[in-house]
């Protein structure tokens, strides 16, 4: 292999065009492909389809380095790693559905000089099942190699060039390919985890299902911080000291969203009772994020009896801050629940708007948090933007009918809050 090898990436949504976007940062050619004629065009334009910092300069930066197109031949032709970043979303049994990955896999040629990596959350076992497939298709010589992915959607750049590790799963047959993929991330100086594939792909599952246990589970604490009156800031502050627990993680809020834990932690649960195997944890896991979005309902009502004709301000739509992305966003079912208690909804996110306007209907989006609050009888920070931890409150209090705030983030400083003269209502404090 040269020393910077030209990279193929196929599928380049969130995942693939970071990747992509970093290879080429590190001196890569990369070359990718989509099906998405309208969204190859874009790129091809230098324009980048989706919000994430420091990607849009990142692709200008390397576009000498970055090839878009629809046909996957010059991809082949260019790459002999040949990064799989197409999504595998949930079907309706909580399974992952696959479909695109084995368009991939069918679409490939037989070629002894090529390796199929993995980028695409799969379930464990996968690997195994591609590889059979492979068989069957006289494409054995095909190698494949397991690279999970995981960014955070907000810092994505900043998480691939800065990984805490890197894991590369390849099997006995395919030692030339997964040295060349840890040999592409030598120059982050991270910890290169080397295992078989159906271990690198339990890895990723685990550690998503993992994170999202973290956060049920002070949710949890934060729900019974309210009823003995103690303060899960504090109590995650006390607790994350300990290395064996660490501080991160441990924000108690309205539930995780995204489009990684909830799917992963199905996609795991899923794979266990596929296999005979009931994951009790995980089944609580879940419903206690479904239940912590709807808790916001009943701290509402505790303050404004009925929500029947109430205008409630939704500050924040995305499932996390400095993201547009909606997928699985508490806002989505929050916004329901309180248009079906018969409240009138407002709503402002600095970035997620348009495509919030998919999710959520009947409620109105408005321009600016200020515009939302106007004539509300009561504001809830769903995302935890930091302009909101940035308003001035004393204009706020004179747009609001009443001044109501649930803190859906633990964003603002209740003590401060309160002082202003408002009914401050934290989650867990
Ligand atoms: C996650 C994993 O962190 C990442 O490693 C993987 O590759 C993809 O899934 P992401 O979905 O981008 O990344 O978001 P993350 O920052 O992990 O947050 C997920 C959700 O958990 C958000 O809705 C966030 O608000 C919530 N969260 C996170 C909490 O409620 N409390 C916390 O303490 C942390």
């Amino acid at each position: 292999m040269p020393d910077k090898p030209a990279i193929g990436i196929i599928g380049v949504g969130w995942v693939g065009l970071v990747s992509a976007a970093c290879f080429a940062e590190l001196g890569h050619e990369v070359w990718c492909r989509d099906i998405d004629t309208a969204k190859v065009e874009t790129l091809r334009r230098g324009e980048v389809p989706i919000y994430e910092p420091g990607l849009r300069e990142l692709v200008g930066k390397n576009e000498a380095r970055l090839h878009f197109e629809t046909d996957l031949a010059p991809v082949v032709e260019h790459g002999k790693l040949l990064f799989v970043c197409v999504d595998t979303p949930p079907t309706y049994s909580g399974d992952a559905d696959l479909s695109r990955v084995y368009a991939v896999v069918n679409e490939l040629p037989a070629s002894g000089d090529h390796a199929i990596v993995m980028k695409s959350t799969v379930p464990a076992g996968t690997g195994g099942s591609i590889k059979w497939k492979l068989a069957e298709m006289n494409k054995t010589s095909l190698s494949y190699v397991s690279n999970p992915e995981f960014l955070k959607e907000g810092s994505a750049v900043q998480d691939f060039m800065n990984p805490d590790r890197v894991v590369v799963g390849a099997n006995g047959d395919a030692i030339w390919s997964g040295d060349a993929v840890a040999a592409l991330y030598e120059p982050l100086g991270c910890p290169v985890v080397r295992t078989d594939v159906a271990s690198a792909e339990m890895i990723k599952l685990a550690s998503n299902a993992f994170l999202a246990t973290k956060i049920s589970f002070i949710n949890e604490i934060a729900n019974v911080c309210e009823e003995v009156g103690s303060d899960v800031k504090q109590v995650a502050l006390g607790m994350g000291l300990d290395p064996r627990i660490g501080p991160s993680f441990l924000n108690a809020g309205i539930g995780y969203g995204g489009s990684c834990f909830p799917k992963d932690v199905s996609a795991l649960k899923q794979l266990a009772g596929n296999s005979g195997y009931h994951f009790q944890l995980l089944t609580s896991v879940v419903e206690v994020n479904e239940l912590q979005k709807r808790r916001v309902v009943n701290k509402l009502k505790k303050h404004l009896g009925t929500l029947i004709g109430k205008d409630i301000a939704l500050l924040g739509l995305a499932f996390k801050p400095h993201t547009d992305d909606m997928r699985e966003a508490s806002s989505v079912v929050l916004a329901a629940r309180l248009q079906g208690e018969g409240a009138r909804v407002r709503a402002y996110d600095p970035v997620a708007e348009d495509r919030a306007k998919e999710l959520i209907t009947g409620t109105e989006m408005c321009d600016t948090p200020l515009d939302a609050l106007d004539g509300a009888d009561a504001a809830v920070i769903v995302t935890e933007w930091p302009e909101f931890a940035e308003l001035d409150l004393e204009k706020v209090k004179l747009r609001m009918k009443s001044p109501v705030i649930v803190d859906g983030r633990n964003l603002l400083d209740a003590e401060k809050v309160r002082a202003a003269g408002f009914v401050y209502e934290g989650i867990g404090r």
